[in-house]
């Protein structure tokens, strides 16, 4: 069973920066050095081997059981060797705590082909796109930056990343840079659990907070105005759920197969 396990996987963990004990920034290079065609936002997943293969099915010898969950990819598809993705360690999961075990250069499985409508192409150009993530959920975003800042189909780009500890603010140094060399996106980072007295000086809470009409404008520059702005929401589905709420409530509309809308969302679980 061991060799038949190593045989499904197909990539190569090639590099891991930590941003903390729980959280980090991974690249994945497949096998045959070329990732997959796909657009920021849309997702692949990763996976291993369950640890216990069990007695082998009937009719299916050899088939391997797996374990894989859903990656939005955080890197751009300019870059065409690697995909990276940010990802958070949950300790009771099924399959985070073994990532966390991969050494760089060791071997996991890829999706060979991305999935997931949650792009850019969601909203008309020239909109307000207003993008709601929490923790990892600003891995989408990342990589629509990275991809659309040079060509920007927006007239802002409003990334607002709620997060436990100021650790959590994955790619903070790269999201300040951006925002210095381009008027049209604003990164507002904000933290719901960093002690008092920490160095942190940023703004503190939950992301419902930077979506008050007075404190959006003043952070975005213009107002979050339903006929203008698309938002996109990442991540927590209560997050997710309370902010859908909200929203509606102010002449939002959520998009579904059956009726168009600009509440766009990315449930994580
Ligand atoms: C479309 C899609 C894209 C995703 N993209 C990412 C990503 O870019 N990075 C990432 O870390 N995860 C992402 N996830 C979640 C991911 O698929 C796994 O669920 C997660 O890595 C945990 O896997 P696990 O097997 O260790 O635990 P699981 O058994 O799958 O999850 C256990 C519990 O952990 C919590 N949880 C799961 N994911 C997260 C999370 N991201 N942040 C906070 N709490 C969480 C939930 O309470 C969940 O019920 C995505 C999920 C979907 C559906
Ligand atoms: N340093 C650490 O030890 C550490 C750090 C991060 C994560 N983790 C582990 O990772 C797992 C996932 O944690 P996570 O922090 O990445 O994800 P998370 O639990 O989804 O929290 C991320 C952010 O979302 C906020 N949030 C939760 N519900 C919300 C809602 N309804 N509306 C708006 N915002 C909401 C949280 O605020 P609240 O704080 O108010 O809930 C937090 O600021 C947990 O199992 C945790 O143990 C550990």
């Amino acid at each position: 069973m061991e060799s038949i396990a190593t045989d499904v996987l197909n990539a190569e963990l090639i590099s891991r920066e930590d941003l903390n004990e729980t959280l980090s920034i991974v690249r994945v290079r497949p096998d045959g050095g070329r990732v997959p065609d796909f657009q920021p936002g849309q997702f692949v997943r990763l996976g291993l081997p369950k640890p216990d293969q069990g007695a082998p099915t009937a009719g299916r010898p050899g088939r391997v059981r797996m374990t894989r969950r859903a990656y939005s990819i955080a890197s751009s598809p300019l870059t065409t060797d690697h995909l990276e993705f940010f990802v958070v360690r949950i300790e009771e999961g099924a399959l985070t705590p073994r990532l966390w075990e991969i050494p760089v250069g060791g071997r996991l499985w890829m999706d060979s082909q991305a999935k997931g409508e949650f792009t850019i192409d969601l909203a008309p150009p020239g909109a307000d796109l207003v993008m709601v993530s929490t923790g990892t959920g600003i891995a989408p975003f990342l990589s629509m930056l990275r991809t659309y800042a040079e060509n920007r189909p927006w007239r802002r780009f409003v990334l607002i990343n709620g997060a436990r500890y100021a650790s959590d603010l994955g790619y903070r140094d790269e999201l300040e840079r951006v925002c210095r060399g381009d008027e049209s996106v604003r990164y507002i980072p904000l933290v719901t659990r960093e002690p008092e007295g920490s160095p942190w000086t940023g703004l503190r809470g939950r992301v419902q907070t930077v979506l008050e009409p007075e404190m959006y404008e003043r952070l975005a520059g213009v107002p979050l105005d339903p006929a203008r702005a698309h938002v996109f929401l990442c991540g927590n589905p209560d997050m997710i759920d309370t902010v859908e709420a909200l929203l509606v409530a102010r002449g939002f509309v959520t998009d579904t197969h059956q009726q168009k809308g600009n509440i766009h969302f990315e449930r994580y679980w």
